[in-house]
């Protein structure tokens, strides 16, 4: 089962000083690394994702915040070296902070629904990807193409493998049901679900194994900051 929790945020301005206050429950690797980035935006947006995660691993996992060991793999994707068995992957996007917690290899993408270049799609998706999208017009072609950016972003992040791995090399299709992975015509090991989410986000999660249960929480952000205080 993959829990997934959403926070979506107005304005991250206003949310600075509560978040600042926030991130010393944080690891100190993890403060470090927001302690790096120089845009107050990204910094916050960055942090709540890592909240997120915290509250999040707590909640479903029962590992409190001071306890989790974070470390980077190579391509950078965060993992808890203390407790390898549980994986977790963050994202943002626009107004949106998302975390999805599992017990295997996970990933999870949200994009704004925006104007596309379909040079992107050209150059990035594999021949059936293109061939799909291109099959579609107008609204439904540009919804599509976010259905398959976020599922292909989600699938490389579970892998860990940022752009090392080469997006066409894979292909994301429907089958009726939801949305599968092949390479070279086999179907992966992974599992993959796509949602919409108000205000014209796609988000997609992808998780190793055949199943995925996924349930979706809503939290905010003061809900977080009740739970992280309390453990203080
Ligand atoms: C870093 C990357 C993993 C995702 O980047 P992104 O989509 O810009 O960012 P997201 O908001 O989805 O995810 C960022 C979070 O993923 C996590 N992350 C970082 N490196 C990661 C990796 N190698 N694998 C998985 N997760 C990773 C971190 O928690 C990061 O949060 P932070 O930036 O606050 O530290 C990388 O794959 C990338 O740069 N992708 C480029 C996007 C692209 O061209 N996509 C084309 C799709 S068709």
């Amino acid at each position: 089962m993959i829990q997934v929790v959403i926070v979506r945020i107005a304005d991250y301005s206003t949310e600075a000083q509560t978040v600042h206050s926030l991130t010393s429950t944080l690891p100190l690797p993890v403060q470090s690394k927001l302690g790096k980035i120089s845009n107050p935006v990204n910094r916050t947006r960055s942090a709540i994702g890592e909240l997120l995660s915290s509250w999040a691993l707590s909640r479903f996992k029962g590992i409190k915040p001071g306890e989790a060991v974070i470390s980077y793999g190579k391509n950078g994707k965060p993992f808890l070296e203390s407790h390898p068995d549980i994986h977790f992957n963050i994202s943002h996007s626009g107004e949106y902070v998302v975390c999805a917690v599992a017990d295997h290899e996970v990933g999870i993408d949200v994009e704004r629904v925006r104007a596309y270049n379909h040079r992107v799609a050209e150059r990035f998706f594999s021949k059936a990807e293109l061939a799909d999208l291109e099959a579609l017009e107008g609204e439904n072609r540009l919804n599509y193409f976010f259905v398959l950016w976020t599922i292909k972003e989600s699938y490389l992040k579970a892998l860990g493998r940022g752009l090392t791995k080469s997006l066409s090399s894979f292909t994301v299709a429907g089958n009726g049901d939801g949305y599968y992975i092949s390479e070279n015509s086999e179907t992966l090991n992974y599992s993959v679900k796509s949602l919409v989410l108000p205000g014209g986000y796609y988000l997609a999660v992808c998780i190793k194994g055949f199943s995925a249960e996924v349930l979706v929480n809503s939290i905010t952000l003061s809900e977080i900051s009740e739970h992280l205080s309390a453990g203080i």
